[in-house]
């Protein structure tokens, strides 16, 4: 995890590297730092525990300044959230280091330093870096050719910058695992994590391969391989624009991009789709030429690879991909599939699915994918430029737009959209009835409206989540594929009102969660008009009868009335093949009163990173 900024420049850099960590918050935001290589050739650093807002702080009364600087946000892996921990890391009061990423054989690389008298200032994995490349510096040689001699001596993954006062016009960059971009500017270039940390200053990038270093003086960028050798490496126009999110009439990011979600939806559907066919929008083709149209034709198995939010997406997904096609579809979350030994599919389609698309457990799930062999793989993802799009065969973008909140929202309901365009293109490619397609694209082409009618909710869910504020504990049920829904449900919860939350398949309560069931426990369920309502309902008697409180969002259709210990929100009335979709919205609203209620942060909350690049 974490972000890492840097730029070498003919003006001041220090407002140009807050900018981008402003903008690399997503990444983490328990502690920040800044080191610049003054006027006189001094290193300068400043470091704060917290938000990027409170390095600006300090930095207001500091006289940092330079045009050569890299900086950093933190989300804490190897030591906890404090000033000592985050970076810059400094040897010797002239090389400073910025890390993205793990050093796996940190700790003997600390012990030999140590036993030659090198001191440690943190607990981090980081600080070994920059000691060994110090270390490598002070035998004579120079700092490109220090660097790359340490990476020889790192096991794990790593986006580096570093700089040093004896270097003044270079900035050093490495990439191993970690995303690393540079961004090329006229008299200046800059390095950043993603493209969005430096779109305020330029439009132009680079993106290193793993194993690449390269040197960034002002008029200059050499990129080298693995093995050292000069390679050239396409430079990139971005199309992405850099209009910072706006808060406008809204309190949270999270809540803008809840009411977001008619438009996203709308965006991602947009000339996708004619009133009787899907129109084919995977961009791809395999390393052979093979088409997309073809794939699917061909394709026999599917593999959802993803984590968190869009796990869950995944596991609706196969709901719906089983229910209409004969192609048996797994789930599973990457962190677990990448280190799970299965003999190599060949007909076995592979879809990664994430917003971010640097999703560290993904990509190496993918890796892995492509080594053991498959027919082709496939990323459903939100930004176009990263990581997961470049190394897949194939891509399908939602189109929901940048995604601020931590919390996932309107990149989970365009996630589900993209798989059903998908769904469609693969009942297509198998010749399946029409009927099943126009009726798919009919639930389609009603979804931003619905959405929308669900958002009229949005006061009526302030005043169910006051219930929620006393509560340490929920369980959410649903039926079919509303059990990811409810899965979802409970994740949105957890990460940002704090309140413990469990989902269970609605049947299977009986089976012990029941014994939690009292008063003081919420029950949340969904319970749109589909074929295992009656089902649903006779679980929710099983709460009633124990006490439980339900909350439930239902269909007119289900007639669940509201009563003592049942509380109800009436729904729209959905078609069956969108109601995973538009069943996840309120419970978005839930989780965001409830977070708001308890006063806690709601865009950015504890502990967490809206980009996962590390394992
Ligand atoms: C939760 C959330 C996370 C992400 C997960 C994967 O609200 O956002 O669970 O879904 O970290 O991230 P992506 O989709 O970027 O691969």
């Amino acid at each position: 995890m974490c972000g890492i900024v840097g730029a070498i420049a003919q003006r001041p850099v220090t407002e140009i590297l807050l900018e981008g960590l402003r903008r690399l918050e997503y990444r983490g935001y328990d502690s920040a730092g800044l080191a610049v290589i003054s006027a006189d050739n001094l290193l300068m650093r400043e470091r704060a525990l917290g938000k990027v807002a409170e390095l600006e702080k300090k930095l207001e009364n500091s006289s940092l300044a330079g045009t050569l600087g890299i900086a950093h946000t933190r989300w804490a892996t190897h030591g906890e959230p404090a000033e000592r921990n985050a970076h810059p890391h400094v040897s010797a009061n002239r090389i400073a280091v910025v890390h993205n990423g793990i050093i796996e054989n940190y700790e003997e690389l600390r012990e030999s330093l140590q036993a030659e008298g090198y001191v440690f200032e943190s607990d981090t994995d980081t600080e070994v870096i920059v000691h060994l490349i110090e270390k490598a510096e002070s035998q004579g040689i120079e700092l490109l050719e220090a660097v790359m001699s340490v990476r020889k001596k790192l096991r794990g993954a790593y986006a580096l910058g570093v700089i040093s006062n004896d270097e003044p016009d270079s900035l050093i960059v490495a990439r191993h695992g970690s995303p690393l971009v540079i961004g090329l500017g006229l008299g200046e270039n800059f390095i950043g994590s993603d493209i969005q940390a430096m779109l305020p200053v330029t439009s132009r990038f680079i993106y290193l391969e793993n194993g690449d270093t390269a040197q960034l003086s002002r008029h200059e960028i050499n990129i080298y391989d693995e093995n050292g050798d000069a390679v050239k490496r396409e430079i990139q126009q971005s199309t992405a624009s850099m209009c910072a999110s706006d808060l406008g009439e809204y309190r949270h990011y999270m809540h803008k991009e809840i009411f977001e979600q008619p438009q996203a939806i709308q965006a991602t559907l947009d000339s996708r789709l004619t009133g009787e066919s899907f129109i084919n929008c995977i961009v791809g083709e395999t390393s052979e030429g093979v088409a997309a149209k073809d794939i699917l034709a061909q394709v026999e198995e599917i593999q959802i690879i993803a984590c968190g939010t869009s796990y869950h997406a995944g596991l609706i997904a196969r709901y719906w991909i089983e229910s209409l096609t004969e192609v048996p579809c797994n789930v599973e979350v990457a962190s677990e599939y990448r280190y799970r030994r299965q003999p190599p599919k060949k007909n076995m389609l592979v879809i990664t699915l994430s917003q971010s698309g640097e999703t560290a457990d993904t990509l190496a799930a993918l890796d892995k994918v492509k080594q053991d062999g498959c027919l082709a793989t496939l990323t459903i993802c939100n930004v176009p430029e990263s990581s997961l799009t470049r190394e897949s065969d194939f891509s399908l973008m939602t189109i929901a737009g940048p995604e601020i909140g931590v919390a996932s929202t309107k990149a989970f309901t365009t996630q589900l959209v993209a798989l059903q365009l998908l769904l469609g293109q693969l009942l297509q490619a198998k010749q399946a009835d029409d009927k099943l397609i126009i009726e798919l694209i009919s639930g389609l082409k009603q979804l931003p409206v619905i959405v929308e009618q669900v958002l009229e909710h949005d006061k009526a869910i302030e005043k169910m989540a006051e219930d929620f504020i006393e509560k340490n504990n929920a369980l959410f049920l649903g039926r079919g594929e509303q059990y990811p829904v409810a899965m979802e449900g409970a994740l949105k919860l957890k990460e940002i009102s704090y309140i413990h939350a469990e989902a269970y398949p609605a049947g299977e309560l009986k089976h012990g969660p029941l014994a939690l069931v009292d008063s003081e426990m919420p029950i949340i369920t969904v319970a749109p008009n589909t074929s295992l309502l009656e089902k649903l309902k006779s679980n929710l008697e099983e709460v009633r009868s124990r006490g439980g409180m339900l909350y439930v969002f239902a269909d007119k259709a289900a007639e669940i009335k509201q009563q003592d210990n049942i509380y109800v929100i009436e729904m729209p009335a959905v078609p069956e093949s969108i109601a995973a979709i538009v069943y996840s919205v309120p419970l978005q609203l839930l989780s965001y009163y409830t977070a708001v209620f308890k006063g806690t942060d709601v865009d950015k909350p504890r502990n967490l990173a809206k980009s996962v690049t590390v394992e």
